[in-house]
C-alpha cells in the first residue's frame, strides 16, 4: 500500500495523479485519520490471518466484489462513476484486496486535501465511519476484494453535502480524530 497526496489535476481518474516529485503520506498521517491498514500476503496462511483481524474487530460477515466490466456487466460504467463521488458511510468500509488494484482517495481533515491510497493484493484497508472518500479502478480496470462487515452491510453512500457535514456519524468521526467540537 502506498499513500500520497493527489495532484488535483483534471484527467482520467484511473491515472496515478501523483505530484512530480511525489508527496508521500506517512503511515502516521493515515493513522491520525483513523484509517487502518494491514498487509496480509495472499498465501496459504492468509485466510487465518484475515479471520483473526475479522474476529478481533467483530466482522462476522463477508462477501466478494469483483469490479470489472466482466464482473459487473451493464451497471459497470454507472457503478464506476458512483464509487468516485465523494461520500461517507455510517459504518466502516473494510476491504481486503484479493486481486487487481485500485485507488481509495480519503479526505485529510482539516486540510481537505485528497490522500490517494494505492491498494494491491494482500492489502486490508479499514475506512472509518464518517470519513469522506471515493474509489476508482486504476488503468488495469480490475479489482477483486473481500468486503467484511459486522451484521448487515451498511454501504449506502451519502454524497458529501451540508446534510452529511451535520451527520451524527460524520460529527462522531471528527470528534474521534480530534478535529470536531
Ligand atoms: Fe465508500
Amino acid at each position: 500500500m502506498r499513500a500520497y497526496y493527489y495532484d488535483n489535476l483534471p484527467g482520467d481518474q484511473r491515472l496515478p495523479h501523483d505530484y512530480a516529485p511525489t508527496r508521500p503520506v506517512a503511515p502516521e498521517t493515515l493513522t491520525a485519520l483513523n484509517v487502518l491498514s494491514w498487509h496480509i500476503p495472499i498465501d496459504e496462511g492468509h485466510k487465518d490471518a484475515v479471520n483473526a483481524v475479522a474476529k478481533e474487530r467483530g466482522y462476522k460477515n463477508r462477501d466478494t466484489i469483483n469490479v470489472s466490466k466482466e464482473g459487473m456487466g451493464e451497471v459497470y460504467e454507472a457503478k464506476i462513476k458512483g464509487f468516485f463521488e465523494e461520500h461517507m458511510h455510517e459504518d466502516e468500509e473494510i476491504r481486503y484486496i484479493l486481486s487487481g488494484s485500485g485507488f481509495f482517495d480519503v479526505r485529510e481533515t482539516p486540510s481537505d486535501a485528497w490522500i490517494r491510497v494505492a491498494v494491491e493484493p494482500g492489502d486490508l484497508l479499514v475506512l472509518p465511519a464518517g470519513i469522506y472518500h471515493r474509489f476508482t479502478l486504476d488503468e488495469k480496470n480490475q479489482i477483486k476484494a473481500l468486503r467484511l462487515f459486522q451484521d448487515e452491510p451498511k454501504w449506502v453512500p451519502h454524497n458529501r453535502s451540508n446534510a452529511t457535514d451535520a451527520n451524527v456519524h460524520r460529527l462522531g468521526y471528527l470528534r474521534e480524530i480530534g478535529v470536531g467540537a
